[in-house]
C-alpha cells in the first residue's frame, strides 16, 4: 500500500461543537464501507461516564488529557490493522496542538465541517449535554477562537445543506480510493 493510499484511508471530521460531525462521519463510514469512530464515544466508554459528568466531575484539563489519550489508541489500532476508517473528532480535539500533530504525523485527512454560527448557536441551545455551551456570549468568543484551527482542516465543507447532500460534497473532494476496502 502507497503512503497515499494509506494516508486516504483516516479520514477526520472537525468543525465547532453542533455542526454535525457524528451525523456526517456516520453516514460518509456507511457510504464508504468504513468502519466510523466517534473520539468523545470512546472517551465515554472508556471512561464510564458521559462528556458532561467527566466536566462536571474532574475537570476540563482531565478531559483533555483522556482526549488524547484515546486519540493515541485510536491511531495506535489504525496503525496496528490498516482499516480504513471515519473518525469524527471533538470541537476541541485539533485545538490540542499536541493532537493536530499527532493526526498529521499519523497522515490523517482533516474535514472541516463549517457551520454557520447562527446555525451552530440554534443546535447547541437546544442541546443540554455540551458542557462548553454556557451562554451565547462565550459560545462567540469560542467560535472565533477556533476558527484558525479549523481553517488548518486540508478541506472544508459547509454543512448548509441536508447530511446526504453534505456527505455527497465529501465524496465529491476526490480524495478516496476507488477501492475502499
Ligand atoms: C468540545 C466539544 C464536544 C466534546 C466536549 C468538548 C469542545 O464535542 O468533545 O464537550 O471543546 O468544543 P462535539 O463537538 O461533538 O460537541
Amino acid at each position: 500500500m502507497t503512503p497515499e493510499t494509506r494516508t486516504h484511508r483516516l479520514v477526520c471530521l472537525t468543525g465547532f461543537m453542533g455542526s454535525g460531525k457524528s451525523t456526517i462521519a456516520k453516514l460518509l463510514a456507511s457510504a464508504l464501507g468504513w468502519q466510523n469512530v466517534d473520539l468523545d464515544k470512546r472517551i465515554a466508554e472508556a471512561s464510564g461516564l458521559t462528556i458532561p459528568e467527566i466536566f462536571a466531575r474532574l475537570g476540563e484539563p482531565e478531559f483533555r488529557r483522556m482526549e488524547h489519550e484515546q486519540l493515541v489508541r485510536l491511531l495506535a489500532e489504525f496503525n496496528e490493522t490498516l482499516k480504513p476508517r471515519v473518525v469524527s473528532l471533538g470541537g476541541g480535539t485539533i485545538a490540542q496542538p499536541q493532537n493536530l500533530a499527532l493526526l498529521r504525523e499519523n497522515g490523517a485527512i482533516l474535514i472541516w465541517l463549517r457551520c454557520p454560527i447562527e446555525e451552530l448557536l440554534q443546535r447547541c441551545a437546544q442541546i443540554t449535554d455540551r458542557p462548553l455551551f454556557r451562554d451565547e456570549a462565550s459560545f462567540r468568543r469560542l467560535y472565533e477562537e477556533r476558527l484558525p484551527t479549523y481553517q488548518l482542516a486540508d478541506y472544508c465543507v459547509d454543512n448548509d445543506v441536508e447530511p446526504a447532500r453534505v456527505v455527497e460534497r465529501i465524496l465529491a473532494l476526490g480524495i478516496f480510493p476507488r477501492v475502499t476496502v
